[in-house]
């Protein structure tokens, strides 16, 4: 990642490479902050990522590690196999050996969710703040479950899921209409806070957002296109989710973006 530039981003050629080159940024961000916190999020997209940090850290490298999860769905079972809950567990702190009382994920079967959501906004900011926040992008360009028209100046808080999230969701569930209607997840603002942004973007149905994102006005329209303003967000992709982009040699591309090619 570097200093100075809005946007970088760094495609390769397959989901499972894209996922490396992540975990190494994720890695050295870590490394270099004292008492390292890491923002995880949920998806198909880091799913490489977390399996090749898992694969090359040191073990016990991670034993003092806070861990604070994007989102969570409203009214759904901390138990239930596809709650965040669960996932963030099997994907992360499982693999990665981390202490459970350090992973934290919003309570979203509180009875108060907007108070729990409150809460997670207030521990995150207890614990020093976010030194590397991963990333995935909804298919309608949202970051967490900050859907499009949510605010850039919005904490963590709950929030009504798109009817086109709950349908891409619901490969999770047995129908869709078990997919919960809201989740707590942080805020734009929250994300944005973070010291450093680790986004992973991978496959054909990312490719408009991913367009949008990188190219299009920076607008509630599509919360990722937040990640431009960030000092320090670098974006993997692999070749099928950049493939609508202009080469970078385009004069057309902002030029606060950077792009690089791994073949
Ligand atoms: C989910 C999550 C996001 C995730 C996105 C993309 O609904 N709330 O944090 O980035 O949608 O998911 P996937 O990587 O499976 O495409």
């Amino acid at each position: 990642m570097t200093r100075g530039l809005s946007l970088r981003l760094e495609v390769f050629d397959d989901a499972e490479a894209a996922g490396a080159a992540a975990a190494e940024a994720v890695a050295a961000a870590l490394s270099s902050a004292t008492r390292p916190v890491l923002g995880v999020a949920t998806g198909s997209s880091p799913e490489p990522l977390y399996r090749h940090l898992a694969r090359t850290v040191t073990p016990g490298v991670f034993s003092d590690l806070e861990v604070f999860a994007l989102d969570e769905y409203v009214g759904i079972d901390p138990a239930h196999p596809e709650s965040y809950h669960s996932v963030v567990d099997r994907t992360v702190s499982v693999p990665l050996g981390l202490d459970a009382a350090r992973v934290h994920v919003p309570d979203g079967s509180a009875p108060d969710p907007h108070a729990a959501a409150a809460r997670y906004e207030r521990a995150i900011v207890a614990a020093g703040g976010i030194d590397v926040q991963i990333l995935g992008i909804g298919g309608n360009g949202h970051l967490g479950f900050n859907e499009p028209g949510s605010p850039f100046d919005s904490e963590t808080r709950v929030v009504q899921l798109a009817a086109e999230t709950r349908n891409a969701n619901a490969r999770f569930f047995p129908k869709e209409d078990d997919v919960p209607t809201h989740a707590i997840t942080q805020g734009l603002a929250t994300i944005a806070a973070a010291r450093s942004l680790v986004v992973i973007a991978t496959g054909e149905a990312k490719a408009a957002a991913v367009l949008a994102m990188s190219t299009g006005e920076i607008s509630v329209d599509c919360p990722a296109t937040l990640l431009r303003t960030h000092p320090r967000a670098a974006v993997f992709l692999d070749r099928a989710a950049a493939r609508l982009i202009p080469s970078f040699e385009a004069p057309d591309l902002s030029e606060r973006m950077v792009m690089e090619f791994h073949p």
